[in-house]
């Protein structure tokens, strides 16, 4: 039997319905700032997509555009701009930043309030204490589609791979906030193929296309695949591959999420969610 897979699309539309419904109790639109520094193609495409679903849903989306030369110090005055509009709610800085800037600096520049890719220190903190909190979009969008099977997490052992403050880490904070047995490999962890293999529930957040085989999987498990890696085609095109070798996981899990169409749209779905919260709170 091959595995029931995750209709990113599909569970995105019932989070963006969501958000929509909520909008007419705002006293106004949302507004929502996303700051791209450079001209990465892929953080391009990134921001438009989420400028574009913003205003289909009926939020006020807009793009800060800084040249790849930016400094630190222009960057940081951008943001404070933002902070200090009234009308914007939620800003976002796309990542990854170019290499003179500090991201963390920059994190912390963003008004917690206003934080809807749940990045500053604040944020991050109150996630950890289970504290109400703003928390980043990936994670969030990748907890609905593991509970959208699976429920009750109480006891399940899951298994991140990756650490990184945007997803690995918030990612184990969540699943550890609903009861599970969590445990969180990276790069230097040894014997990860054993480690994988006992995961009721295995999310992969590396960025390293075909890193898990269909032998790292635990019969009937969850499996959500957050990587994304531009592989040339032979034809001189490209693909996005997942983290996952997915014709050999498909045959193993229980249930599994496809790259592209899986995680990638609840990503934007929750940006949305986390955007009209930061608003409803600014307006309480
Ligand atoms: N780059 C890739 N994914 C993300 C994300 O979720 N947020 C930000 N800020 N940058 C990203």
């Amino acid at each position: 039997m091959t595995a029931n897979i995750l209709d990113g699309h599909a569970h995105a539309q019932i989070v963006v319905d969501q958000v929509a419904s909520e909008l007419d109790r705002l006293p106004r639109a949302p507004g929502l700032a996303v700051v791209l520094v450079g001209c990465d193609p892929a953080s391009q495409i990134y921001v438009q997509s989420k400028v574009r679903m913003a205003e289909r849903l009926g939020l006020r989306g807009e793009v800060e555009r800084l040249p790849d030369d930016a400094s630190e110090a222009d960057l940081l005055a951008r943001i404070e701009a933002l902070n200090a509009r009234d009308d914007i709610d939620g800003i976002l800085v796309q990542l990854p930043l170019p290499a003179h800037v500090d991201a963390l600096r920059v994190m912390a520049a963003v008004d917690p309030a206003k934080d809807v890719d749940g990045l500053h220190a604040l944020n991050a903190g109150r996630l950890f204490h289970g504290d109400d909190a703003l928390v980043p979009c990936t994670p969030l969008g990748c907890l609905r589609l593991i509970k959208s099977i699976r429920p009750d997490l109480t006891g399940a052992h899951a298994v991140v791979i990756g650490s990184s403050n945007i997803v690995g880490k918030p990612m184990a904070a969540l699943l550890l906030q609903e009861q599970a047995t969590v445990t969180q490999t990276h790069i230097h962890t040894r014997g990860i193929s054993r480690i994988c293999r006992q995961a009721d529930i295995l999310v992969s957040a590396v960025g390293k296309a075909g890193l898990v085989r269909g032998d790292w999987i635990k019969p009937q498990a969850i499996v959500i695949d957050v990587g994304t890696t531009r592989v040339k085609k032979p034809d001189g095109g490209y693909t996005v591959c997942g983290d996952v070798s997915f014709d050999e996981a498909v045959q193993i899990a229980g249930a599994i999420t496809p790259v592209p169409r899986g995680v990638g749209p609840m990503t934007i779905a929750c940006l949305m969610e986390n955007t009209v919260k930061a608003a409803k709170a600014r307006a309480a």
